[in-house]
C-alpha cells in the first residue's frame, strides 16, 4: 500500500518551482479535442488526473503525442467516438468536460455520470441547465448522460450557484454554438481565464472570463494552437502553508502572486512574512503565529482547495480560529486524522473551531482526499516523531513529485510501497 513515512521537525529552507495548474489543464485538455488540427500544450503538470485525461482523449480516437512530461500534442481530427468509457469517469470526475467539448464540436456526447466524492455530493444540475439552454437534449439513463443537439444556439444563462465546472463546460459548448451566449454568475477562478484564453487562441470569441459575466460569440470551427498553462495556485498555496506551519523559509517560484492574494493575506494576518516578487513569493514562518478566521469562497475569496492546508496551519497558531467551509458540504473529514496528531479541533456542520497547540505528535493517518492529504503531510512535517500517511494515491492525483520537492527543502519524507516498512529508517 502506497504511503509516506515522515520524520517531523526538520527545518524547511530553500526553493521550490511550481508546476502547471491541474484544474486549468483538465479543462484545456478537453477543449483541445475541439480542433481538427495540432494543438501543442506546454507546462501541463505530470500528475495522475492529467494522465488519465490524456488516456481518455486517446481512447475516443484523438491523436495524443506526449512530447515530454510537461508537453503534449493533441489532434482531434481522428476522433471516432463521442462516448467516454465509464472507467475514465470512475477515475477522474473532470471527464465530464468531454460533454461540453464533444457537444460543442459534434453536437453529441455520451459520458458516464460523475459520482459524488469524499468532499460532497457534487451535482451537475448547472451543467445540464446550461447545455439545455443552448438547445441540447439531455437523457440520463443507466448511469450515463447522453446529449444531442440538431444545432446549438446562443442563450442567456444564469447559474444558480457559482460553479467552476459548469462555467468551463458551458463555455466550451457555447464557443461553437450559433450566436451569442451570456453566462451570468460565472465562476472567476484563474483556471477559468486560462481555459478561455486557450479557446480564444484556437479562434473562439470569449470575453469577460475572470468576471461574473462571460460573453461568447460562437464560431463554426476552432483551429490548432500552441499554449502554456498557468502555474498552479493551489500547489503554490500548499507550499506557502508548509513554510508557515513548519517555521520554514521557502522561495516558491513560477507563481502569479495575484492568484495567491487571499492566501498571502491570511498568512500575513497570522504573523508570517510573505515577500512578493514578479513570479515568486517567499514565505518565512513566524516563531509564533496568531489565530484568525477563514471562510472559503469562490475566487477571489479564499479557495476551498486551500481549506485543509490553512486549517492545519491555524491548528499551530496561538488562540482560537474559526474555519468556515462554504463551498462543499463534507470537507472536514481530515479533522479526525488531525486530532489523532493532537490537534484541538471541533467541527459543527460546515464550521471548524480550532484551538492552537504548540506541536503535533506523529501518528499513523490516512488521507481522505487530495487536498486533505497534502495538509496532513504538512502536519506530519511539523510533528514531533514519525508519521505514516496512507491513501497517498489521492496526493499523486494533483501534486507532481511532492516528496521530491519536500526532500529538496530539507523535509524528511519517504515514499514507501511496502506495508512491512513503518519506520523512517
Ligand atoms: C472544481 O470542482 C475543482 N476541480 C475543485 O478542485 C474545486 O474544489 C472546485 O472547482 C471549487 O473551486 C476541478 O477543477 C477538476 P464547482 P467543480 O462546480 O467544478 C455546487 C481539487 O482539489 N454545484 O465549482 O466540481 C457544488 O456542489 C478539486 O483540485 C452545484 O450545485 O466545483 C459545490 O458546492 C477538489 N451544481 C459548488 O457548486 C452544479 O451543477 C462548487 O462546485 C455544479 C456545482
Amino acid at each position: 500500500m502506497e504511503q509516506y513515512i515522515i520524520k517531523g521537525g526538520a527545518e524547511l529552507k530553500g526553493e521550490v518551482t511550481i508546476d502547471g495548474a491541474k484544474n486549468a489543464a483538465l479543462g484545456i485538455l478537453a477543449a483541445a479535442i475541439m480542433a481538427d488540427e495540432d494543438v501543442l500544450i506546454e507546462n501541463i503538470p505530470n500528475v495522475n488526473d492529467v494522465n488519465v485525461m490524456l488516456e481518455a482523449i486517446a481512447h475516443i480516437g484523438a491523436k495524443v503525442e506526449r512530447i515530454d512530461a510537461h508537453t503534449v500534442r493533441i489532434n482531434g481530427a481522428a476522433i471516432t467516438s463521442c462516448e467516454v468509457d465509464d472507467d475514465f469517469m470512475r477515475r477522474i470526475r473532470a471527464s465530464y468536460y468531454f460533454i461540453g467539448a464533444l457537444l460543442g464540436k459534434y453536437k453529441n456526447a455520451k459520458v458516464p455520470l460523475p459520482g459524488g466524492c469524499a468532499i460532497g455530493a457534487r451535482p451537475i444540475d448547472q451543467h445540464i441547465k446550461g447545455f439545455e439552454a443552448l438547445g441540447a437534449k439531455i437523457d440520463i439513463k443507466g448511469g450515463y448522460l447522453s446529449t444531442t443537439a440538431a444545432r446549438l444556439k446562443g442563450a442567456h444563462i444564469y447559474f444558480d450557484v457559482v460553479t467552476v465546472g459548469a462555467t468551463i463546460n458551458v463555455m466550451m459548448a457555447a464557443s461553437m454554438a450559433e450566436g451569442q451566449t451570456i453566462i451570468e454568475n460565472a465562476a472567476r477562478e484563474p483556471h477559468i481565464v486560462d481555459v478561455a484564453n486557450f479557446l480564444n487562441s484556437m479562434g473562439a470569441k470569449i470575453k469577460g472570463a475572470g468576471t461574473d459575466t462571460i460573453r461568447i460569440n460562437g464560431v463554426s470551427k476552432l483551429h490548432g494552437t500552441q499554449y502554456a498553462i498557468i502555474p498552479d495556485q493551489i500547489e503554490a498555496g500548499t507550499f506557502m502553508c508548509m513554510a508557515a506551519a513548519c517555521r520554514g523559509d521557502i522561495l516558491i517560484k513560477n507563481v502569479i502572486p495575484k492568484h495567491l492574494e487571499s492566501i498571502t493575506a491570511k498568512l500575513t494576518e497570522m504573523g508570517n512574512t510573505v515577500q512578493e516578487y514578479d513570479e515568486a513569493v517567499r514565505v518565512i514562518g513566524a516563531e509564533k503565529q496568531r489565530h484568525t478566521d477563514v471562510k472559503t469562497l469562490p475566487y477571489p475569496g479564499f479557495p476551498t482547495d486551500m481549506q485543509p492546508q490553512i486549517a492545519v496551519t491555524l491548528a499551530l497558531a496561538e488562540g482560537a480560529s474559526i474555519v468556515t467551509e462554504s463551498i462543499f458540504e463534507n470537507r472536514f473529514k481530515y479533522v479526525e486524522e488531525l486530532r489523532r496528531m493532537g490537534a484541538e479541533v471541533r467541527v459543527e456542520r460546515n464550521v471548524a473551531v480550532i484551538d492552537g497547540i504548540e506541536r503535533f505528535s506523529g501518528a499513523s493517518i490516512s488521507a481522505p482526499d487530495l487536498r486533505a492529504g497534502a495538509a496532513l503531510v504538512i502536519a506530519a512535517l511539523q510533528a514531533d516523531g514519525i508519521s505514516s500517511i496512507d491513501g497517498i494515491g489521492y496526493i499523486k492525483r494533483g501534486y507532481e513529485d511532492f516528496e521530491k520537492k519536500i526532500t529538496a527543502l530539507g523535509g524528511k519524507i519517504k515514499y514507501i510501497n511496502d506495508p512491512n516498512i513503518t519506520e523512517y529508517a
